[in-house]
Parts: structure tokens; C-alpha cells; sequence
């Protein structure tokens, strides 16, 4: 799986006990739990399971290696949403985590207009992402890779009884050009 030009390319995440690992390493990394909801480092023992009963479930698109030069650099996950504007057309929302070694250099931007493409390619129209309000740099990789802001609100997370502020973005992969922007909606 390849974007072309972008030289980035993807790679299916599988029921591999080294893809979980990869994942979990990443995930573990105290300045990304910091940007997550769920803040508690993962445990091999509970992560392995949870990996191929939720991370790999039929429900949802399969999570991504993104991949430069073939070396692995980001992590993407997937789930079927709807639309948050209401329109009928397939939407997914994502989530992205660059290897901690690979931040700040552009790759976040890159990862997710590539993504987009890829997504494109099996039939996603749009694209959701909500980023808590402090996470300066996502938003800024989001936007340059052509996301537009929604707004911001609360989010209460059940099982934390937690409430974040989040901004939520949404991306037209460009399959479906007649879908109209928050902007034409909200014209008077
Ligand atoms: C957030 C993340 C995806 C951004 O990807 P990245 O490759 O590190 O970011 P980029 O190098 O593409 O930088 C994007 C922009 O943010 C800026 N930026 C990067 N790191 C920053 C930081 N720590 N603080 C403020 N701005 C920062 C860059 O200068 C760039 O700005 P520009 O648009 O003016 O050029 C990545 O850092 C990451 O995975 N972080 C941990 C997990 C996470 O937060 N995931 C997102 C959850 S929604």
C-alpha cells in the first residue's frame, strides 16, 4: 500500500504480538499518554488481548503502520462514525500517534494527507478527528493536511468521569466533492 509521491506508504496492522508491541511501546510514551484520555500506561497482559479483540475488530477499518523510506514512523486507527454533520456518506474518525523519535519533523502533516488519499482509495468520504484544545501540535498537523475546524466542546469520558475540551476537525477525502463545508451550512 503506497501514496503516490508522498513517500509515505501504509502497512495493515496484523494479529502480530510484534505489531502489538510496536503499538503499546508507542503508546506507553509519557508525552503521547499525555494527549490521550485514557492516561494509564498499558500492560502487555491486558494489551495483547485487547489488541486483537478491539484494535483489530471486523467493525472497524483495520489500523495502519504509515511507513517512510520502510521504516515504520506512525500508528493510525480507525472507527466508523456518523457524520457529524449528519450527511450519509461513509465517515471514519482517526487516530494518529508519530513514533516519538519521528516528531517534529513535518511527519504528522504528511502521515495524515497521505491517510486521507488511502482512505479515499476504500471509499471514505470524510474523516473526524477531536483533539483536546492543548494539543497544539495536532491541530496545527491536522489543519495543514486539510482539515477543517467544527468547533470546540466538552467531552466527558464514562468510564474517567473525566471532561476534556476538545476541537473537532473533519476532513472531505475528495470522493464525495458535493458534500458542502460547515461554512455553506452555516450561511445564512
Ligand atoms: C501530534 C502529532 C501527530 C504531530 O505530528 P508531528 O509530526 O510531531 O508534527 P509536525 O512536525 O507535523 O508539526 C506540525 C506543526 O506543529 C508544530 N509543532 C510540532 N511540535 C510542537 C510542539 N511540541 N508544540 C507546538 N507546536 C509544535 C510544528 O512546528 C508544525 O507547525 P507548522 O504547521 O507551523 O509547520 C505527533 O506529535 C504525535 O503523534 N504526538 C503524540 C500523540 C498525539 O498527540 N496524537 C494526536 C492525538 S489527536
Amino acid at each position: 500500500m503506497s501514496s503516490a509521491d508522498s513517500g509515505i506508504s501504509f502497512e495493515a496492522c496484523a494479529a502480530l504480538p510484534e505489531h502489538a508491541r510496536q503499538i503499546m511501546t508507542w503508546r506507553n510514551d509519557p508525552a503521547t499518554l499525555a494527549m490521550f484520555y485514557h492516561r494509564t500506561p498499558k500492560l502487555w497482559e491486558s494489551f495483547w488481548p485487547e489488541y486483537l479483540s478491539q484494535y483489530l475488530s471486523e467493525e472497524t477499518f483495520n489500523p495502519l503502520f504509515a511507513l517512510e523510506n520502510g521504516r515504520r514512523v506512525a500508528f493510525l486507527r480507525f472507527g466508523r462514525v456518523t457524520h457529524p454533520l449528519g450527511l450519509p456518506a461513509l465517515t471514519v474518525d482517526i487516530s494518529i500517534n508519530i513514533a516519538p523519535d519521528s516528531r517534529g519533523k513535518g511527519l504528522g502533516r504528511r502521515v495524515l494527507a497521505a491517510c486521507l488519499e488511502h482512505l479515499r482509495r476504500k471509499g471514505v468520504a470524510h474523516v473526524y478527528a477531536e483533539i483536546l484544545v492543548n494539543n497544539v501540535a495536532s491541530i496545527r498537523a491536522f489543519s495543514g493536511a486539510g482539515f477543517r475546524t467544527l468547533g470546540i466542546k466538552d467531552k466527558l469520558i464514562a468510564d474517567t468521569g473525566e471532561t476534556h475540551r476538545v476541537e473537532m476537525f473533519l476532513a472531505d477525502t475528495g470522493l464525495d466533492r458535493s458534500a458542502p463545508h460547515r461554512s455553506d451550512i452555516l450561511a445564512p
